[in-house]
């Protein structure tokens, strides 16, 4: 859309489940640049209104009360409330997060149901869904469980296969079961209303087609959904949790959550309308997150209906067809709705090279995350713009997340804006000194500031926020540069003026600065306008260097960023393990006991503890070690296959327990007497069976 003729715009992101908290992947994926591109609005003045909210319905939030043993209600509103806490103390500045339970979208979604019903856009189709005979219920999407007919795994969902990816349907499964009972379903009829997709094929084609500026990950994706040929979609299941389908003759049934989920967008602006109508009488402002700055009044129609507003909707890639072809047909069915402009979604987070899942705890948790590293969201929200998925998938590792810090936030940005400070305060007791003659020297900076403020903007507009990210970094890579060329620590002695010069144009990069890093990280952008004491100042006035006027008193310096520590990154890749060790227990296979034996079986083994004296690689051979063994009888050969699990050098006197009276075997040429006992832990490692204290060897286990 021509930006000139933009005049408001309305920024949506993706409303959370609200059956867990946030993590990592959700901030990289959609919150982060959302922020970012706010942000940005914001200093540059256009009218922007930031929309969220919690998604509270459909199947996601009844799976998760029936495994904790409480209401849906009270998962959504436990959740509710840590996300929407997790989100205001990072900074994600929505104007309102606002939730799916509540009155507003109930009447909105339901108000929207019923105009698509009353203009005849829905075919009333009777199907045969499966049915819990035992439960009594109609299985919805994730309450049946079977095969995938696509690669063959056993726990596919009905409407989607987590191994392939694959979209299903509950009758597409082989060896159908129900998540509730355990039981197969039966086939039964019932009746929903669907949207015939088909029909709007063509023009989903022509608005697709006109886009053809939208990430190629987007718009390829949308072309294979027109390409394969819509289909009539369901709007309404068969399920007691949702918003109830608004005619008569629905009894037991609920709207999709894929169609209540997008019009959260709409009924979110409307409530903030309301707010804007009520001022600050709103009952439900706190519980909505609405931000202080919202008080004005507004017509939540323009922001939804009117050409002049630019819509974008930030997402994952799991949830580009629904916000590029679902809701675009919903929008076009009502009539009088505008449709986004962009649709920038990123591809996945990956955490320590693998796929996050919150069902294995592999995860960072904002939740957790704010609480272990206090007063650093700006780290993160670096870390994750610098690395952001937005044309493949990419991987967070602590390891990066603690030399970004350290080797850049820390040593670039955090080094220049303290440098700064701290000789300011030396030389000229923290007051801006005036700037005298310029040399090239001055001039080259000076020249080169003046493009960044441009070059970020356009990056940030096309919607490329780990380039624009760069460029704010190249600005206090500039600083330093300019420093280093200067060396107003030498010249202090002989020139004076050139002195107040050069620390002239680094304060006023440092203003640069705050304007320009505000939208990535904002608490460092509002230290650092508490440390310049410089209010006031948005986008227009980036590149300038009379921000900052001569003889203007600066505040203390302060650090801006602190190094990471081994011992804190150690930490949380500590807590990463015990996941998987949790999750490898939870999953390992029980092998079943052998046949039973008599007791003269067991005692014709002979057992003891022993030492290990040596050990060797046994030549040509992955597994193999050769082992010198003293069991106080003898001093004897062991061959044993724990090569891949141990070095030689690290076993050498270590105490284990040793068969001793197994017969004699030829391994490799070697003769092996004895089989020492192993255990294998849920990793696969092989471990020692070693006694917990010292023995004397020779001590007979039995
Ligand atoms: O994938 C999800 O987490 C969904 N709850 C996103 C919904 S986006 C929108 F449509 F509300
Ligand atoms: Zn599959």
């Amino acid at each position: 859309m021509d930006n000139s003729k933009v005049k408001r715009y309305t920024v949506t992101a993706a409303l959370p489940y609200t059956n867990g908290p946030v993590h990592i992947g959700h901030l990289a994926g959609v919150y982060i640049p959302a922020d970012i591109y706010v942000r940005y609005l914001r200093s540059n003045k256009r009218d922007v209104k930031f929309v969220c909210g919690s998604d509270e319905n459909g199947v996601p939030i009844t799976l998760k009360a029936k495994r904790e043993g409480i209401t849906p209600q009270e998962v959504v509103d436990k959740y509710h409330k840590i996300i929407g806490d997790s989100f205001k103390e990072f900074g994600i500045s929505f104007n309102i997060y606002h939730r799916t339970s509540s009155v507003t979208h109930h009447q909105t979604a339901a108000g929207f149901f019923t105009t698509l019903y009353k203009k005849g856009v829905f075919t009333e189709v009777a199907t045969e869904q499966y049915y819990d005979e035992n439960a009594k219920t109609f299985l919805a999407d994730r309450y049946i469980v079977g095969t995938c007919p696509n690669c063959g795994f056993e726990n596919a969902y009905g409407d989607q296969c987590e191994n392939c990816g694959s979209t299903l349907n509950p009758t597409d499964l082989i060896n159908p079961r129900s998540t509730l009972s355990g039981d197969k379903p039966v086939l039964k009829e019932t009746t929903n209303w669907f949207l015939p997709l088909e029909k709007y094929e063509d023009r989903l084609r022509t608005y697709i087609e006109s886009h053809k500026e939208w990430r190629p990950n987007v718009y390829g994706q949308c072309q294979s959904w027109l390409n394969a040929g819509l289909q009539a979609r369901a709007m309404t299941r068969d399920l007691d949790w949702g918003i109830r389908v608004p005619i008569r003759g629905a009894a037991g049934k609920v709207l999709y959550v894929w169609f209540d989920a997008p019009i959260g967008y709409i009924s979110a602006t409307k409530e903030l309308s309301n707010y804007g109508k009520l001022g600050v009488w709103n009952p439900r402002a706190e519980e909505y997150y609405i931000s202080d700055s919202e008080n004005g009044a507004f017509e939540w129609e323009d922001y939804w209906k009117d050409e002049g507003t630019k819509l974008v909707h930030f997402i994952g890639k799991d949830n580009i067809v629904f916000h590029c072809i679902i809701f675009p047909a919903m929008l076009m069915a009502h009539g009088d709705y505008i449709l986004a402009d962009n649709v920038p979604a990123n591809e996945f987070l990956n955490l320590e090279g693998q796929k996050i899942s919150t069902s294995k705890n592999w995860a960072v948790w904002l939740n957790e995350y704010l609480r272990e590293f206090e007063g650093k969201q700006d780290v993160l929200r670096y870390v994750l713009t610098a690395t952001a998925p937005e044309t493949k998938d990419n991987d967070f590792t602590w390891k990066d997340f603690q030399a970004r810090n350290n080797n850049e936030l820390v040593a670039i940005f955090g080094n220049f804006v303290n440098r700064v400070m701290v000789l300011t305060h030396k030389y000229f007791n923290g007051i801006v000194p005036t700037c005298m003659a310029l040399e090239p020297v001055d001039h080259a900076v000076i020249d080169e500031l003046a493009t960044y403020p441009a070059k970020i903007a356009s990056s940030i507009e096309q919607y490329r926020f780990r380039e624009a990210l760069m460029e704010v970094m190249n600005v206090a890579r500039l600083g330093n540069k300019y420093l280093a060329e200067t060396e107003p620590w030498k010249l202090i002695k002989t020139d004076e003026d050139r002195v107040r010069t050069i620390l002239n144009i680094s304060c006023q990069i440092c203003a640069n600065l705050q304007i320009l890093i505000e939208p990535f990280l904002p608490f460092t952008a509002d230290k650092l306008m508490k440390m310049l004491k410089n209010a006031g100042h948005d986008w227009e006035d980036a590149g300038g260097v009379n921000l900052i006027k001569r003889g203007h008193s600066l505040g203390q310096p302060a650090l801006l960023f602190e190094k990471v520590e081994d011992a804190e990154i150690e930490f949380q890749i500590t807590k990463l393990n015990n996941s998987k060790l949790e999750n490898a227990a939870a999953n390992a296979e029980v092998i079943p006991a052998k046949e039973d034996i008599q007791f003269e079986d067991f005692s014709k083994m002979d057992i003891r503890i022993a030492t290990i004296v040596a050990a060797e690689k046994v030549e040509k051979t992955k597994k193999l070690l050769k082992l010198t063994v003293n069991t106080a009888l003898d001093e004897r050969t062991v061959v044993s296959g724990i090569a891949e699990h141990y070095k030689p050098d690290e076993i050498i006197g270590k105490q284990v327990c040793i068969v001793v009276n197994l017969a004699p075997r030829e391994i490799k040429g070697i003769a092996s007497q004895g089989m020492i006992l192993m255990a294998e832990d849920s990793t696969g490692k092989l471990v020692f069976v070693s006694p917990s204290n010292q023995f004397a060897d020779g001590s007979v286990v039995r």
